[in-house]
């Protein structure tokens, strides 16, 4: 029986052995090329990232995996404390994952903690992604999917593009920009940014362009202020997310798009304020103190100034009265 010296390290184990299983069916297996490979192809991913991020499928079936983990010695213990299996109110055990398209999910120091499977149907009552639960391993909050495969580039370029979905890291990577995290599953949380604090200063959030998407990059960008980290946004036009929209410009043309429409927070803020709010000056009243909140998350004294001024400039209202905002705004969170 195979089985490590502590639980927690059976658990690794038995994760990679998933993880090895998935991508032989991906590629070998007779449903998993059929379907999970073509599927991926008619996505638009090259085979050099379906093998990077070590993709795979898991065979439409409730047994699949136990029964191959059991015959190579694991213990089904382990595949339940993982998740990959689920024991029912009658004792029968069966795999989570059946008939999907399967995402590992790496520690950033490389180490297989728990999956993302998409589903290849199309019915609306489907749940389009199962992902694995909280284990002893696996604790999402503080997990970045595509982390391990980032953090050098990450270090080099000193920023971290950080996107919704496991496809949009796939997609930003095939576009050659292999600086890409995505908080896949969760809200983004302060332990991830704390994460990514780690590697760089700086992170652009490219998050979907559709209502859900431009709500949690507000709420993103000011978690990120308050980390006293710097933040950029770019938004994708047309509920368009950066996977959709790489596939349909091209990888050339999307790098392109990301550096000609990076915009600071403050005029990310803006524009997607003003543009909620037409000509009601009250509203848009609302806007400049919505900013200058903002303005208040950021610790650095110096740094707020600037954006003061900035914030200034661009919605013409006078330097002082933004102070006088801000300092009652810092002064009433004391
Ligand atoms: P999206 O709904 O934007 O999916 O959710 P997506 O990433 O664009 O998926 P594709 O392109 O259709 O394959 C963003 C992320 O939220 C999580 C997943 O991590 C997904 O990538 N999610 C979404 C779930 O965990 N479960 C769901 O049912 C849906
Ligand atoms: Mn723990
Ligand atoms: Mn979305
Ligand atoms: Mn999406
Ligand atoms: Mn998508």
């Amino acid at each position: 029986v195979l089985e490590a010296n502590n639980a927690r390290e059976s658990l690794y184990v038995v994760s990679l052995y998933a993880a090895n299983y998935f991508a032989n069916e991906l590629w070998t297996g007779e449903q998993g090329r059929a379907i999970g490979l073509s599927y991926f192809k008619e996505r638009g991913f090259r085979e050099d990232i379906i093998k990077k991020f070590e993709l795979g499928y898991s065979p439409d079936q409730w047994d699949a995996l136990i029964l191959s983990a059991a015959s190579a010695g694991h213990k089904e213990e382990y595949l339940e404390k993982t998740g990959l299996a689920i024991r029912n109110e009658k004792g029968k055990v069966y795999d989570r994952f059946r008939g999907r398209v399967m995402f590992p999910i790496h520690n950033f120091t490389g180490r297989v903690i728990g999956f993302g499977g998409r589903t290849l149907k199309t019915d609306k009552n489907v749940p389009k992604y199962v992902n694995s639960p909280e284990s002893d391993i696996y604790h999402k909050s503080n997990v970045l999917y595509g982390l391990y495969q980032a953090k050098k580039a990450i270090r080099d370029l000193d920023n971290c593009y950080l996107v919704e979905g496991y496809a949009d890291v796939l997609s930003v990577h095939q576009a050659n920009i292999e600086n890409v995290v995505a908080s896949s599953g969760t809200s983004l949380t302060i332990e991830q940014i704390r994460l990514i604090g780690r590697f760089t200063q700086n992170v652009t959030i490219l998050y979907d362009g559709d209502a859900a998407g431009i709500k949690a990059s507000l709420r993103g960008l000011d978690m990120i202020l308050e980390e006293g980290l710097n933040v950029k946004v770019v938004n994708f036009p047309d509920g368009h997310d950066p996977d959709s929209y790489m596939h349909k410009v091209g990888a050339g043309a999307f790098k392109i798009y990301i550096e000609n429409n990076r915009k600071d927070f403050i005029l990310y803020k803006a524009d997607t304020l003003l543009k909620e709010a037409g000509t009601d000056p009250i509203k848009r009243a609302g806007i400049i103190r919505d900013i200058v909140e903002s303005i208040a998350k950021i610790p650095d004294d110096i740094k707020a100034s600037v954006f003061i001024r900035e914030c200034s400039h661009l919605l013409q209202v006078e330097e002082r009265m933004l102070m006088t905002e801000l300092n009652k705004i810092r002064s009433a969170k004391f």
